[in-house]
């Protein structure tokens, strides 16, 4: 099969100024790098300064115009309105946001801690909605701007054992298709939901974890470049009002769910055993939830995509299972 990512075409230089929320791991990373090979000016969030410094010098490599970093948490209310007002004071406006960050959980409604739930839905939801309350405005006043949010698969459908997660994708795409009813009247303003399936990123050995089992993504697993070229792609060609899916079965997945409910109902659950959860024992933790582990962070996971989705653009080493997160 002919890769949709090969060859790598050489990119015209754009001088963008591009904001990544979420932008030292998996998609966002994979985001900022392909972003920097277009020459533009990056700034890069997420909330460890260390995994920062490690961003920086792969978009540096990669060819940015500039890098900026900011160590913030986007769930934070005051956070938001920090990293816009430094960003344009530094440059002068914002043409890109891409908002990626997100923390996972797995754990049924009744055993994840009420605190870890809280969390992996406010880093999504009220993440989104604080950046767009600070960027928006921007945008407006120049007629101009692209807000990328990365919603899921899990945004549309429900799934045993991924509850918060679910809940946080559901409502984070709530605020984005609001957000695009409300930015109608200013047709240069973008506002854009990228929605994949299962990608092969760090997040789920990140992630908080009450199932008792280690998990790992679905088959097919596509590699997270395929997600950034969607996102550089609706950057250069914003498209309003768009639902951009990255994933073959994506489509399926979300008919069956809605129109099928009782059988669809009676397969996830064993679906999930299969695909999901492996026989590997796994201690309660809440992951990355509370506070980042930035030793592993990087753009891959340890889940090998096909062949033809295997775009490096930076170096890789394989992730490391801390030990004591197995008992
Ligand atoms: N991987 C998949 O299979 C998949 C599938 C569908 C959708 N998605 C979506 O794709 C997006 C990226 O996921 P990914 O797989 O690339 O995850 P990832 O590798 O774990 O990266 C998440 C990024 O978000 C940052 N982050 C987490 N919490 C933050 C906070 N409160 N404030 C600021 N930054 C924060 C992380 O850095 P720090 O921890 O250092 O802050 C990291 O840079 C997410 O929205 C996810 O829901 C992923």
């Amino acid at each position: 099969m002919r890769s949709r990512l090969k060859p790598r075409r050489a990119r015209a230089a754009t001088g963008r100024v591009v904001l990544i929320v979420g932008a030292t791991s998996g998609i966002g990373l994979a985001t900022a790098v392909a972003f920097a090979g277009r020459a533009d000016k990056l700034v890069l969030v997420s909330r460890s300064a260390e995994a920062l410094d490690a961003a920086e010098t792969a978009c540096r490599r990669a060819g940015a115009a500039e890098v900026d970093t900011l160590a913030a948490d986007i769930a934070a209310p005051e956070a938001a309105a920090r990293l816009v007002a430094r960003t344009v004071a530094r440059h002068g406006r914002i043409d890109v946001v891409v908002h990626t960050a997100a923390v996972m959980g797995y754990g049924s409604v009744e055993a994840m801690p009420a605190e870890v739930f809280t969390a992996v839905v406010d880093t999504a939801v009220h993440g989104t909605v604080h950046l767009a309350r600070a960027v928006l405005p921007v945008m407006r006043s120049r007629h101009a701007g692209t807000f990328i949010g990365v919603n899921s698969l899990l945004g549309s459908i429900t799934v045993p054992q991924m509850g918060a997660y679910a809940v946080s994708k559901w409502g984070q795409r709530a605020v984005l298709r609001t957000l695009q009813q409300e930015t109608r009247d200013e047709p240069g303003v973008s506002v854009c939901i990228v929605s994949p399936g299962s990608i092969n990123t760090p997040i789920y050995y990140q992630a908080a974890n009450y199932t008792g089992h280690a998990v790992r993504p679905p088959r097919p697993v596509l590699a997270p470049e395929r997600v950034a070229a969607a996102i550089t792609r609706l950057a250069d060609r914003p498209r309003r009002h768009v639902s951009v899916p990255v994933g073959p079965g994506n489509p399926l997945v979300i008919t069956g769910f809605r129109l099928l409910p009782r059988l669809y109902d009676r397969l996830v659950g064993p679906l999930l055993q299969l695909a999901v959860l492996t026989p590997g024992r796994w201690r309660r933790t809440p992951g990355t939830v509370h506070h980042p582990a930035p030793v592993r962070e990087r753009i891959h996971g340890r889940w090998p995509a096909p062949p033809e989705e295997q775009v490096l653009t930076m170096p890789t080493d394989p992730a490391t299972d801390t030990p004591a997160a197995r008992s």
